[in-house]
């Protein structure tokens, strides 16, 4: 007979049983009762039951060492949880059995001692394997944190990296409407995860705990009672607020433990705490990054309202032409924030005109081949001016292309159909149809109707034709009132057109 498992590891009782049959001798593994639970053939076809029963009955209070059928004398000893191990010393004495009952005894310790250590290894590994699983979301959750991506994203591959790496079933990051917290974040609850409680129960907790915290604190344990967001759920929760400048702006909360003991442990605290304070510092960052993109977008329409008021005719032209291409980047199917960026884009198309002389510029008759080549140069002086600027690095195209044509008939390069980036055909196609609309010194703009046929017939020529097409489609309400502020500003031409 196999010795019986526990699990997956011997008892110590049973280990020690394989050991002596390993030696060759007759063991047995019985129960207090007397019944086998592991015993070689010897045992089972040699010994009469009821003896057995009497061998575990005077081995309930010490070690035993018994003759029997004349020649054998048996060993026992009882373990600490009832069970008794048995050996047949074929041949000896009564004192050579009683040496067997303390070796095994012995052996016994021994492996109770073994089992101890084993068990603490296993329990230190665990502990390691937890604590590396949480090193590694830690790194994992910065890196994360380091892009300048979508903040409501970012936060919710946090909030599920967190949540993977603990044994709770949600994760959660909860903002106040705040002035400050940045306005993405702003009265956010971002869920990794699922809750045993109803989902919008949970949030609306977490958004009135979240307006409870005043101060910074320790993380702290909630437990279920009703009116909590533990209650909401049944279990404790973890939450430790989330500070900006040492004001609290939200809270990282953890609940629902899945593991065997559903009490919250040290560790996961710290894990906690540690999360929270990252989230701290990456609100920082995206706040400061948000400042400094405000400073420049400032710093940026001083530059382009300089560059327009070298001529009042072009004044507002590069926010028009800003409006206009965000308009055909949407209609494209750009994203809102790819749109912004073409936006800039068409801010600052025209930088480059910064190096023309304004009486170039502001010249209301046709210029000559000298003048024209001067205008011609601005694109590359603009891209000449932009390129250091990291901010700017991805609307260069446009400054650098928005002249080019789509049959290469352009400037400054000759490039042709999609070897123009779309970039550059969109705010090139922007910049045509402004320049048709708005009053030159020279002449009136030209009416809605005129313009629109114009881009119509230069489509394939000058325009990008699936750009022509979207652009056909726009509803230009907000571009007609910008167009109708300068109308309003400026001085009648001189020559109609
Ligand atoms: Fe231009």
């Amino acid at each position: 007979m196999s010795p019986a498992l526990r699990g997956n590891r011997l008892s110590a009782v049973e280990t020690v049983y394989s050991r002596l049959v390993g030696l060759g001798l007759d063991a047995a593994v019985a129960g207090a009762d007397g019944q086998l639970t592991s015993a070689t053939p010897w045992w089972e076809q040699s010994v009469p039951r009821d003896h057995i029963a009497e061998l575990c009955a005077s081995a309930v209070s010490d070690d035993v060492a018994r003759q029997f059928g004349g020649a054998h004398f048996v060993a026992g000893i009882r373990s600490g949880d009832g069970q008794v191990l048995l050996v047949r010393a074929a041949a000896g004495t009564s004192e050579a059995a009683f040496q067997l009952a303390q070796t095994m005894r012995r052996m016994l310790s021994d492996a109770y001692s073994q089992l101890e250590t084993g068990g603490m290894v296993r329990e230190f590994s665990t502990k390691l394997a937890a604590a590396y699983d949480e090193t590694n979301a830690v790194f994992r959750i910065m890196r994360m944190m380091t892009s300048h991506g979508d903040a409501v994203e970012q936060l919710s591959l946090v909030c599920n990296a967190v949540q993977q790496a603990m044994s709770f079933g949600w994760v959660a990051a909860a903002f106040k409407t705040d002035a400050g917290v940045i306005a993405q974040l702003s009265g956010n609850v971002i869920v990794a995860g699922n809750s045993r409680g109803d989902g919008e129960t949970l949030r609306a907790a977490l958004v009135q705990l979240t307006g409870q915290l005043k101060i910074d604190g320790w993380t702290q344990v909630q437990l279920p009672t009703p009116g909590t967001v533990a209650g909401v759920t049944g279990g404790e929760v973890i939450f430790d607020p989330i500070t900006h400048d040492g004001r609290v702006i939200g809270l990282l909360a953890a609940g629902d433990k899945a593991s065997r003991d559903p009490r919250v442990v040290s560790s996961e605290l710290q894990f906690i705490d540690a999360c929270s304070d990252f989230i701290g510092v990456f609100h920082e960052n995206l706040a400061r990054f948000h400042e400094q993109k405000m400073m420049s977008m400032g710093v940026l329409k001083s530059l382009v309202a300089a560059i327009d008021a070298k001529d009042p005719y072009t004044r507002g032209h590069s926010e028009r032409v800003a409006v206009l291409s965000r308009l055909i980047a949407i209609g494209t199917g750009f994203t809102e924030e790819q749109a912004e960026r073409v936006h800039v884009a068409g801010l600052v198309h025209d930088v480059g005109k910064i190096g023309v002389p304004d009486w170039v510029l502001r010249k209301p008759s046709k210029l000559d081949d000298a003048e024209f080549a001067m205008i011609r140069r601005h694109p590359e002086t603009g891209h000449r001016i932009l390129k250091d600027v990291p901010l700017l690095a991805d609307v260069l195209p446009a400054v650098l292309e928005h002249h080019e044509r789509f049959d290469g008939k352009g400037y400054p390069c000759g490039i042709s159909g999609e070897n123009i980036s779309l970039l550059g055909r969109i705010v090139g196609l922007a910049d045509s149809f402004d320049a048709m609309c708005s009053s030159r010194a020279y002449r009136v703009g030209l009416s809605r109707e005129n313009a629109v046929q114009e881009i119509r017939r230069c489509s394939g020529a000058q325009y990008d034709p699936r750009l022509v097409e979207i652009f056909l489609k726009l509803d230009l309400a907000e571009y007609d009132v910008l167009l109708l502020r300068q109308d309003a500003q400026l001085p009648a031409p001189k020559m109609a057109a």
